[in-house]
């Protein structure tokens, strides 16, 4: 349970749930990342015109300053465009001691992490599964499977984040 919203056992019931948690206004937002947002993160274009939907962020803020915390739900479709996997934008956090808490919901994925200087590692992403993002590191999720990804990420709420600094970053295309 989140913030008065019940996720289901299989996928469709949760997403149900957390569209209801945004129709009903209750401190949930909900953001849709198609392709034509995201450009400078896809190396090549999708045939046909087409503008698929990447992810999902539903996304609880809590201003109190006794909590102060950000959570996000992101669901990931499977997709490719020119051979390269559907991903997250990723970011860097603006706060250089933010670090990020990740736990797998539903799906299979790839959480990526990047140090500003030094090599990409690569985390599963499963049901149950957890990882620590550790601060000043880069991240992103990537989905090669054919199912969505979904997971929990929970920081600060003023963590801040630098989208456009990833892009140099080195993992643009993989
Ligand atoms: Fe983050």
């Amino acid at each position: 349970m989140l913030a008065g919203v019940v996720l289901g056992r299989n996928m469709g019931d949760s997403l149900e749930a957390l569209r209801e948690a945004v129709r009903e206004d209750r401190a949930v937002r909900q953001e849709s990342r198609k392709w034509s947002a995201m450009s400078g993160y896809f190396a090549d274009s999708p045939l046909d015109g087409e503008d698929p939907l990447i992810y999902e962020v539903f996304t609880w803020i809590d201003g109190k300053a006794e909590t102060n915390m950000l959570a996000t739900i992101t669901v990931l479709y499977p997709g490719q465009i020119g051979g390269e996997h559907f991903h997250t934008k990723g970011h860097y956090h603006l706060n250089p001691d933010g670090s990020e808490f990740v736990v797998g919901y539903w799906g299979e994925g790839v959480l990526e992490t990047a140090p500003r200087e030094g090599s990409i590692t690569e985390t599963p992403i499963r049901p149950g599964s957890h990882f620590i993002v550790p601060s000043g590191h880069a991240h992103r999720v990537v989905n090669r499977s054919l199912e969505p990804v979904v997971y929990l990420s929970i920081s600060s709420a003023g963590v801040g984040h630098d989208y456009a600094g990833v892009v140099a970053c080195g993992w643009r295309i993989l």
